[in-house]
Parts: structure tokens; sequence; C-alpha cells
């Protein structure tokens, strides 16, 4: 490109003068923030230029996958907005308190990353995940009586992409996903994306109502069953022992894997642990682990735990979606482990949610008409509430909002969009003193509103 020849950039929409010598390095001498100066190199002006621009250039036409464009946006993240104004309460989010993230170990934890990994701790790195962390967490795994070795493991970007990886190596267009009713609204948007369609199986205080569950693979032959065996979110309830078994025996009869995705069973505040899913079922479970109820969701690290012989679908998967998760965090998270730190820390977390369950569960009795009907979950970070049949906690919640005060309304977690009537209350995020304000703000709405209803 010699000299004195304009061109023109559209992003921003200027006209440039190139002034360099012929031959001469472009990436250098484009002087990307000059000012315009010439404006007559095509044959049209530069209104007739704008407008030939607007009219051509229309993002919002362009075509998108009707998936895309159709998706819902997670109820949960329009409602962190909300909670993010000033002076509102939210028991909305799933959010870890702040004031127990382990600041001062995980700063240690990045310290000793670059120390010990230096250039590597930054490098792409393995699409299965880091080895070591890969045998810790399978340590830990086996701890708990799950049979595994590191073959087992491959490290995700947080148990949301785990489900993102499912969707994408099972379902099809069309295909039907066993869930429990509620079930978590985040499968649902991951699994939606791929067309699922669901049958859903109700739960009472013992977790799913597995007698229901043979009739509905017989009939509509699913892909997957989807579950969430322990402190269910949304629900908070927990499989009972002998509807483990059952569930793996049928799921294994009719080989149907399931997937437990299982955030929360290692923050039991009461109760005995429970052997989970996987230990009893082996093979025919995938299991979803995550650290970021355990340590901190913004590390984004989880994991599958499956059969050695389909790691190598996932592991495909996993390139497809981003390669490999974080290299740093897994350095830190290795170092955290290698420290071992974090079941004290596990130990700190359930004392603080204990306290603050405990805490929303006696104010929900001052304050909360006592129609209202409440889990009590031993373990996890939420709460499910049931209003009166007819009341509508979509048509509440504007008057939560209107107090400053949110919640997740229940229809979010029922394909169908049932549950009406229900709710979703986390304890874990809100500090010990807004957890009693936000109940007493809830409480005067559904005193004052529900008579209506
Ligand atoms: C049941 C369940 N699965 C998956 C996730 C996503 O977890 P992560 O932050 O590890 O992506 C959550 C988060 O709330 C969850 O409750």
């Amino acid at each position: 490109m010699g000299a004195g020849i304009a061109f023109l950039a559209f992003e921003p929409l200027v006209v440039y003068q190139f002034r360099g010598k012929a031959g001469a390095n472009h990436n250098q001498s484009l002087p990307r923030k000059n000012v315009p100066v010439c404006v007559t190199v095509c044959e049209i002006t530069m209104s007739e230029m704008i407008m030939e621009k607007s009219d051509q250039v229309a993002p919002h036409k362009w075509r998108f996958s009707p998936h895309v464009v159709e998706a819902e946006v997670s109820i949960i993240r329009e409602m962190l907005k909300i909670s993010n104004l000033p002076g509102v309460i939210s028991f909305a989010g799933g959010l870890p308190a702040p004031d127990m993230f382990p600041l001062e170990e995980l700063k240690q934890s990045c310290v000793n990353a670059i120390n010990q990994h230096g250039s590597d701790s930054m490098q792409y790195s393995l699409s299965m995940g880091l080895p070591k962390l890969r045998e810790q967490i399978a340590a830990r795994a086996k701890s708990r009586g799950i049979e595994s070795n590191l073959k087992n493991i491959l490290i995700t970007s947080g148990a949301q992409q785990a489900l993102e990886m499912v969707a994408r190596a099972f379902i099809d267009p069309g295909d039907t996903i066993l869930t429990e009713y509620p079930t978590y609204v985040g499968a649902l948007q991951a699994f939606n994306f791929y067309q699922a369609r669901y049958e859903t199986v109700g739960m009472d205080d013992n977790g799913l109502l597995v007698d229901q569950i043979e009739a509905k693979i017989k009939r509509f032959n699913p892909k997957l069953i989807y579950v969430v065996t322990t402190y269910q979110n949304p629900s908070g309830r927990t499989l009972s022992l002998e509807r483990r078994h059952k569930l793996v025996e049928i799921a294994s009869r009719y080989n149907i894997p399931i997937v437990d995705d299982d955030p929360y069973s290692e923050l039991r505040f009461e109760g005995d642990p429970i052997t989970s899913t996987k230990a009893i079922g082996g093979d025919i479970v995938i299991s979803i682990g995550t650290f970021s109820k355990l340590l901190a969701p913004g590390l984004r690290i989880g994991w599958i735990n499956a059969a050695e012989s389909i790691m190598p679908l996932f592991e495909k998967v996993k390139q497809a979606c981003d390669l490999h998760a974080n290299t740093f965090t897994q350095c830190m998270i290795m170092d955290f482990l290698e420290r071992d730190l974090l079941d004290d820390h596990i130990n700190k977390i359930r004392e603080d949610y204990c306290l603050k369950r405990d805490m929303m569960i006696r104010a929900m009795k001052e304050y909360f008409p006592p129609e209202i009907k409440h889990t009590r979950p031993e373990g996890g970070l939420f709460l499910w509430c049931q209003l009166p049949e007819g009341a509508d906690a979509r048509e509440l919640l504007d008057y939560a909002i209107d107090e400053k005060v949110t919640y997740v309304i229940g229809s979010a977690f029922h394909p169908d969009g049932g549950g009406k009537n229900t709710f979703r209350l986390n304890f874990s995020n809100a500090s010990h003193d807004t957890i009693l304000e936000g109940i007493k703000r809830l409480g005067r709405v559904f005193t004052k509103h529900l008579e209506d209803m």
C-alpha cells in the first residue's frame, strides 16, 4: 500500500489517510486514532456511507441459532442484578458466604502455585486436567467410598460446564431426560440448548419418588436420569439410602446412566453422612463435583467422575468446549489440598451455614404466616418454601422487590413451569443480621398480600 492511499476502517467509522512509505510496516504506521483527513476516497459522501452501513450491518438481524434466540435467560442471574442494587437483601442466588472465603490461604496458594510451577502454571495444559489434582480428587472420593483413580476424573470449569459437557455428549434433539420435580435450573438451561425434553418424577422429604421411575423408563426410554441427590438445589432434600439403592438398581437394570450432580454433599451440618449413589452404583453413575461451594466459585474448578471407558468421549467434548480448565486455579487448588486446608475450611462453613439455617427457620416461624410450609435441610445452601394452593410466588415477588428483598420463584425449577406456589431461599450468602431483617420484610409481604390471593 503506497503513500497517500486512503482506506476505510468501519469500526469506528472513520476515514484514515495512510502517510507511510510504500512497503513500511503497516501495523506500525496505521494511525488508528488519527483525525480523519480524507473524506473523498469513494464516490459517496460520508452520510451516504453511514446510511449504507446501518442498513446493511444489522447484527440483530443475523441468523442466530433459534436455540440461542429462544433460550430463556437464567432467572437467577436476572435476580442477581436486582440483588446487587443498594439496600436489597437477597435470598436469591446460590452464593457462598463471602466472609468465609479463605483469602489469606488462597493468597498463599497463588504464590506457591507460581513458585512451584513457574511458567507452567500460566501455560496451556492437559484437557483432562492436571494429573496431581485429579489424583487428589480421586483420593477424596475414595475416602468417601467411591472407588476411583485419576483416570476417572476430568477437570471442568465448574459443575455447570460438566452439565454442558454431559448435554453435548448425550443429548440429541427430542431426547428425554428424567429429572426430579423440581430440579436444578442450571441443568435445564444446559440441556435446553440441545433440545432435550423432560419427564419428571416428584419428591417427598426422602427425595425422589423412585417407585415411579421404572414406569417412566418403560414409557419414555430416557437417555439420562439427572438428579441432585444430596441437599438438592432447589429443595434442600436428600435422597434416602434405601431409595439410592433402588435408583441404582433400576438404572442398572435398564442401563441408563444416572448423572448425580453433587456440589453439596460435603456441606452436611446434621445427621450421618449418607453413602453416595456413585459409591453404591459405580459405573452406572456419572458424578459431578465442584470446588465452588467448598472453596470459592470464582476459581471455576469442578470435575466429572465417571467410568474410565467413557472418559475419552468427555475429553473430546472438553477440547471442543475450552481445551482445558484454568491451569492457574488448578495449581492453586492443588496447593490448597496439598497443605491439607480444605477439610478444616469445610468444617468452618458447615458451622456458619448451620447457624444461618437455624436463624432463618426461627425467623420464618416468627414472621411468616403459619400456612407457609418449608423444608429443613440437613446441609447445603437452600430452603424450599410452599405457599398455600392458589398463591403465586411470582406475583408476590414484585411486592417483595418493593420491600427490597428477593427470592427465586419455584416455577424456574420445574421444566413444565409448574410449582407456581413455591420459592427457594438461600441462607448461606446473607449475614446473620440481614437474614433476620430480610425474613421480616418477606413476612410483611406475605402477611399483607396472601389474603388477596
Ligand atoms: C446442583 C448444581 N449443579 C451445578 C451448579 C454449578 O456449579 P459451579 O459453580 O461449579 O459451576 C450449581 C450451582 O449452584 C448447583 O447448585
